[in-house]
């Protein structure tokens, strides 16, 4: 289970602010009311005189991995394109999957790219290796090949995995698709799908933005990420935008906390927004406070901090305070999961042990839609989502 995904590159990883974002460019076309349609001819004219416009945004469906543990999307590597599943992860950048001649039992089971397939692959020779904050680890080579997402194709870096640790041997995805800034990529120098996508001019706007469906709210049917765009109809009001505070994960001020509607004591903390962690993992001081109105929450070493079940049916909510407004978590997403099949007692959505960078994961992500914003001053777009 991969609960704090990234926090251990967070303390070895050099949060250097060196990068200056790049705008992707916006061209506004006029519209000539008495011009006479000849629709693929105008698109191809268009297309000749303004090649970004080709594919301006791309929408990649996820598969939402019971119970919310994480959501993967298809990405296609090479020519011709070979399939592998990655988990989508604001919480880090690299982007890697395991390669051919990984033979271990964890590789085996999953898509694996053979780089000799493939005409577009270009050999790099440097070494890679990764470790994320649950423990898990992969390593092998770098290599690049051209990487489509949603039909937004760059020319791409990427981890060909020779080694993985146990942890994703059970794991549904193949790998991972890091969506954090390039200055945590692992091999510095290495730039991020992203900062590859703005360059290249293949986004409408800077931005990728996310729906994480819920198991429990929807029966996580349909969601994406939309690299280029926002979609509008699955937010209610408008949106709230932050500003990253550090460049590196997507970090934010967390100005203050709720819990059924009462302020819980306790400074105010940063908090990154992270996609690849599934629950909230906040100071142990602030985990204590949410459970403390809880009748029948628990802290242990097994399993942390858990909570009746029947919390499931609760109509209250936590309120995390960012960019002067509150957004709603329901008290029900608590009741993660049963510690064993049949328990009544289940593992909370919110966790201690962060103390100093609070970590709002899909707990978080499943109630908010977020825009990932990376232009010149990077922001977080928040609004309640609606599914
Ligand atoms: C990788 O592709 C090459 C070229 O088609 C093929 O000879 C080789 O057997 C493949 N390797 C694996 C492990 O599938
Ligand atoms: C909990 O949050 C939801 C979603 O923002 C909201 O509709 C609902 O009114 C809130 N419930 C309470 C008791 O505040």
């Amino acid at each position: 289970m991969k609960f704090t995904a990234s926090v251990l590159s967070l303390a070895v990883a050099v949060l250097a602010v060196t990068e200056a974002g790049s705008h992707g460019g916006q061209v506004q076309l006029s519209r000539n009311p008495n011009f006479k349609h000849n629709t693929k001819a105008q698109i191809a004219k268009i297309n000749r005189r303004y090649p970004q416009l080709k594919v301006m945004s791309g929408k990649v469906p996820l598969t939402d991995v019971k119970p919310d543990l994480e959501y993967y999307g298809t990405v296609q590597v090479g020519t011709p394109a070979q399939e592998v599943r990655l988990d989508f992860d604001t919480g880090s950048s690299d982007i890697w999957f395991p390669s051919t001649s990984c033979t271990t039992s964890a590789c085996k089971k999953h898509h694996r790219f053979n780089s000799s397939k493939s005409s577009s692959f270009k050999k790099d020779g440097r070494k890679w290796s990764i470790e994320y904050g649950d423990d898990s680890s992969a390593s092998g080579i770098l290599g690049s090949d051209f990487v489509s997402v949603g039909g937004i194709k760059v020319r791409q870096t990427i981890g060909l995995a020779t080694k993985e640790s146990s942890e994703f041997g059970s794991s549904p995805n193949d790998g991972l698709f890091g969506l954090a800034f390039s200055n945590i990529e692992s091999v510095s120098g290495v730039k991020t799908f992203m900062d590859n996508a703005i360059a290249g001019k293949k986004l409408k706007e800077p931005i990728v933005s996310v729906f994480l469906p819920s198991e429990r709210r929807n029966g996580g049917k349909g969601g994406y990420y939309l690299f280029g765009a926002i979609d509008h109809t699955h937010y209610t009001g408008s949106l709230t935008y932050v500003p990253v505070t550090r460049k590196g994960y997507w970090q934010v001020d967390v100005e203050g906390l709720k819990v059924d509607g009462k302020t819980v004591s306790g400074a105010p903390s940063q908090g990154i927004i992270d996609t690849g962690t599934t629950l909230l993992i906040l100071s142990d001081s602030a985990a204590k406070a949410v459970h403390k109105g809880i009748k029948g929450a628990e802290n242990d070493d097994m399993y942390g901090w858990t909570v009746p079940c029947s919390l499931k049916k609760s109509t209250k909510n936590i309120s995390f305070k960012l960019g002067s407004k509150y957004f709603n978590v329901p008290m029900a997403d608590l009741a993660y999961e049963a510690i064993d099949s049949g328990s009544k007692t289940c593992v909370s959505g919110v966790q201690g042990g962060q103390d100093g960078l609070w970590i709002l994961g899909d707990v978080f992500i499943k109630n908010n839609y977020i825009v990932f914003d990376k232009s010149s001053s990077p922001r977080i777009g928040i609004a309640p989502l609606k599914y």
